[in-house]
């Protein structure tokens, strides 16, 4: 028997605007068939004004607790992985511990942009790990669309991402059948951060040469928004994503032909249909949901992992196999009997 963590209950929320690729043609120089065709994605979700990404991040995570079949108060921390806070500080998970009503446990806010769940999900299962911990609460949530430029200028970043929020609650279990029981089994984390500057916010900061972290300067140059070198995101995304889990499933053992089911991060269908091919994956153990959606950065996979729950395809006890990157640029892949 050895101490170790599983995902015990999923919940999920995406804000009820649909905004569809002809709803950005009236924004932005852009086409829903330049869209679908470069991307995949067909509409995402935005929130409205008085929504903030802990408000988002409150309904998945009532949901992931009831699912859990825990009370609340069994949480001992929160960890919580976004790059849209409702504040630059305190994080988000101290606004989220407050909505949901648990004071006193530790909250920990993470970036690591779209591979912070991944990133989430391996710290929670270290603490699990190490005894400290029974009942981790695990979120990844963002609110894009308050952050995008939605002129016309902002069309090569504006189109690609959407708002949702996605929570897991992982558990402390005893593996006895490690090739049955559910559990985490590995994970592999990453990052380059050389490339920092081909996928970023540069504003509002203290990394420019001002006395101030956001000035007139900076607004009127664009630099709240953000940056992004698409075709060397591309590249190094199949690239980078691919090596991990290879090195990943080698490492635990575990082949690709017994993997059950592939939650991959949603930045471009392109990016997991090349992922897949290079890799021998057929399509239908690839789980997407980025032509509802968007890319939700951290919120991507546990939104993911909660529609396929709901629509069958994600059952106890079925191998699972992430992978996700994004901005740092940060990489990563987890295995786990779900
Ligand atoms: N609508 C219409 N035309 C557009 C748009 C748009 N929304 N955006 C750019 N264009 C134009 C460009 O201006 C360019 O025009 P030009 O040829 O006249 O100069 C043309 O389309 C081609 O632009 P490229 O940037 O070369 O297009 P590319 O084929 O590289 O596709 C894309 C762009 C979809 C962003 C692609 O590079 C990509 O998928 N990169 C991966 C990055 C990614 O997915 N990022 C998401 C966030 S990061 C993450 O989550 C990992």
């Amino acid at each position: 028997m050895a101490l170790s963590s599983k995902i015990t209950g999923v919940g999920s929320f995406v804000p009820e605007r649909v905004v569809t690729n002809h709803d950005l043609e009236k924004m932005m120089n852009t086409s829903d068939e330049w869209i679908q065709q470069r991307t995949g994605i067909v509409e995402r979700r935005w929130v409205d004004a008085n929504t903030s990404t802990s408000d988002l991040a409150l309904k998945a995570s009532v949901e992931a607790i009831e699912n859990a079949g825990i009370d609340k108060n069994d949480l001992d921390m929160i960890i919580f992985a976004t790059l849209s806070p409702d504040h630059d500080f305190p994080g988000a998970g101290c606004f989220l511990q407050d909505k949901l009503g648990v004071p006193g446990i530790p909250t920990l806010d993470i970036r690591q942009q779209c591979t912070g769940f991944l990133y989430a999900m391996s710290i929670a299962d270290k603490f699990i790990k190490s005894g400290s911990n029974k009942n981790i609460l695990v979120i990844g949530a963002e609110i894009h669309s308050k952050g995008l430029d939605r002129s016309p200028e902002g069309r090569n970043v504006g189109v690609l991402f959407g708002d949702g929020a996605g929570a897991i609650v992982m558990s402390a279990t005893d593996v006895k059948d490690d090739k049955a029981d559910s559990h985490i089994i590995n994970c592999h984390l990453h990052c380059d951060g050389s490339y920092a500057k081909e996928l970023w916010l540069p504003g509002p900061g203290t990394g420019f040469n001002s006395e101030n972290r956001c000035d007139q300067k900076m607004l009127d140059e664009g630099l709240h928004f953000p940056q992004m070198n698409g075709k060397v995101v591309f590249v190094n995304a199949v690239k980078k994503m691919s090596q991990s889990l290879i090195n990943l499933c080698k490492e635990s053992e575990v082949k690709f032909e017994d993997i059950d089911l592939f939650l991959f991060h949603q930045a471009n269908l392109r990016i997991n249909s090349k992922l897949a091919e290079m890799m021998g994956i057929p399509e239908e153990k690839v789980f997407n949901t980025i032509q509802k959606y968007g890319n939700t950065t951290a919120a991507t996979i546990p939104l993911g992992m909660h529609d396929a729950v709901k629509e069958g395809k994600l059952k106890p006890g079925m191998l699972v196999a992430s992978a996700a990157f994004g901005s740092g640029f940060t990489w990563a892949s987890s295995l786990y009997r779900f």
